[in-house]
């Protein structure tokens, strides 16, 4: 019941947001840096989140959000508990320099935890407006409707890999490199929203991805591990709700030959 009404009130605003957005596009955009020159902010991604955080403010009077734009230092600082608590996390434009670059490729990202556990994770996927949601052992829906993998697993072999640009361009993940020799080909979209959204259809097998933060896996976790598929950092441990994170989601067989991969083989050339 209390997972009903959060349900209701996300697609509202999930109705909303995207309307918005349309309305936005091929307007003139105010940007702003942020920690690199690469590292871009627009006007959208920041009424996008003020409007969220204004929304569960409203609904849900007390709980904690950790937003891209507005990241609650007294989460950042370990000064609360979050496996403790009530948690939104979003990320209001999860492709921000695809968005400012072509107006596609990007999602709006929205998840709800408790006690550290998800309880419900949202994707719309700005390219077809398809959301797709999970809720803690009730499987995946996608714009309201059971959604079934194709296959319940897949080998490398079988599909795409996707990897982010640091993986593509950083010397220290050769050996992650190298499994694009053991795929179809390698990928990447610029969203890890996205990446989730490729992996339900299987169109890729797996993604890896360097340092990504709590908004960029909340809800990608949840929808993911809903429908079967596994997670973990480079290493193998539980993805955690702070700080930055290496992040691998992959179908079992695939997840299992990476990890074969990264612990057995030695780096190749
Ligand atoms: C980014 C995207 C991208 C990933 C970056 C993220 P943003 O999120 O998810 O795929 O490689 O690390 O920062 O900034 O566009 O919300
Ligand atoms: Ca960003
Ligand atoms: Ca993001
Ligand atoms: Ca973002």
């Amino acid at each position: 019941m209390e997972l009903e009404k959060r349900h209701t009130l996300i697609k509202e605003w999930l109705a909303v947001i995207k309307d918005f957005i349309i309305k936005e596009l091929n307007k003139e955009r105010i940007i702003e840096r942020k920690s690199h020159w690469n590292d871009l902010v627009t006007d959208v991604d920041i009424l996008i989140e003020n409007y969220l955080i204004k929304q569960i403010e409203i609904h849900f009077p007390g709980e904690l959000i950790l937003g891209e734009e507005t990241a609650d230092t007294r989460i950042a600082m370990n000064q609360i508990n979050i496996e403790e608590e009530r948690l939104w996390i979003i990320d209001p434009l999860d492709g921000t320099l695809n968005f400012i670059t072509s107006q596609k490729d990007y999602a709006v990202l929205i998840a709800y935890y408790e006690k550290g556990i998800g309880q419900a994770g949202y994707i719309m996927d700005m390219n077809s407006y398809d959301v797709y949601h999970a809720f803690h052992n009730q499987g995946v829906y996608k714009n309201d409707q059971t959604f079934q993998l194709k296959n319940s697993d897949a080998q490398l072999y079988e599909g795409f890999v996707a990897f982010n640009s640091k993986v593509v361009y950083l010397e220290r993940y050769e050996k992650i490199r190298q499994i694009g020799k053991k795929c179809l080909g390698v990928r990447g979209t610029g969203s890890a929203g996205l990446e989730a959204v490729n992996l339900l259809n299987q169109y890729t097998v797996a993604y890896l991805s360097s340092s990504l933060m709590p908004w960029d896996i909340g809800a990608a976790t949840i929808l993911l591990e809903e429908a079967g598929l596994k997670s973990s950092d480079f290493e193998g441990r539980d993805l955690k709700l702070t700080g930055s994170s290496s992040v691998i989601y992959a179908y079992p067989s695939s997840f299992n030959e990476i990890h074969h991969h990264l612990k057995n083989e030695k780096n190749e050339q």
